[in-house]
């Protein structure tokens, strides 16, 4: 890893293109990972491997993904040849919440419990080995949330005190029709879900495909409020 002074760093990529990001996000990390969600953020990828063949990508395989999206990586992972590790839930932890509040306790009480121990807890194992991480998020994504993210930032949610660690959204500034016309123009796969009405995709039973002219989110976790409809993985992003 390369010395570099964040406050530097982003002003240098300010409003810069996802590609130019990525290339100095490999540039300054030889530890860094894509953070891959088997949905529409598979452009990181494309971009990413003409840089580096074989940077590191990784998907948190919750369990209950769609049949679709398990299909998806499969197909991601065959036609780039690239690894895709697939990270897995605490089996104790797990079994004990099963067994404990069954298998759809979340539209009682919220996600954030099952996103804490599918989701969180094993990202969170993942980022203690390396230095930089890199994601798909992008301001349209929501007004609630997603409105403040930079290029680069320190991920508070992520570091502590003896590993800091570094986290890159290239596709911040993209809308959704920029990654569609991407998706379109390089043949980048996509999850056959989105054939379907699906836009954002997370797990089966917290996703619903939207109808015409409703946000991409409302299909994600729709019995909860806009501002509680981020899962951990980027916690930083909730106002305090
Ligand atoms: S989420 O927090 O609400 O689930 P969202 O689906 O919008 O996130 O995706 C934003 C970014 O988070 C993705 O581009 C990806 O980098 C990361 N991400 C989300 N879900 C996963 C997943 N299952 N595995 C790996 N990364 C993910
Ligand atoms: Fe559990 Fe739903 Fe979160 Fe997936 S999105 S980890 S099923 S609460």
């Amino acid at each position: 890893m390369t010395t570099f002074d964040i406050k530097q760093l982003q002003t240098e990529l300010d409003r810069k293109n996802p590609r130019v990001i990525l290339k100095k996000a490999l540039e300054l990390f030889d530890n860094i990972a894509i953070s891959f969600s088997g949905a529409e953020d598979v452009v990181l990828i494309d971009m990413a491997v003409a840089i580096r063949k074989d940077i590191q990508i990784f998907s948190l395989d919750t369990g209950r993904l769609h049949p679709e999206t398990y299909r998806f990586i499969e197909k991601v992972r065959k036609h780039y040849q690239i690894d895709i590790e697939l990270l897995t839930p605490d089996r104790d932890v797990l079994d004990a919440f099963v067994k404990r509040k069954g298998l759809f306790s979340f539209y009682e009480d919220g996600h954030q419990e099952c996103c804490g121990i599918r989701k969180v807890e094993p990202l969170k194992r993942k980022l203690a080995h390396v230095d930089a991480w890199i994601t798909g998020q992008r301001k349209d994504q929501s007004l609630d949330t997603r409105q403040d993210i930079p290029e680069v930032q320190i991920d508070t949610a992520f570091s502590t005190e003896g590993h800091q660690l570094v986290k890159f959204n290239p596709l911040l500034n993209w809308s959704s029709a920029q990654v569609w016309d991407h998706i379109e123009a390089y043949q980048v796969p996509f999850n056959e879900l989105h054939e379907k009405g699906y836009i954002s995709i997370g797990c089966e039973p917290c996703t619903r495909a939207v109808l015409p002219n409703q946000h991409e989110r409302a299909g994600r976790w729709w019995w909860e409020e806009g501002a509680k409809k981020e899962c951990g993985l980027h916690a930083g992003n909730l106002k305090k």
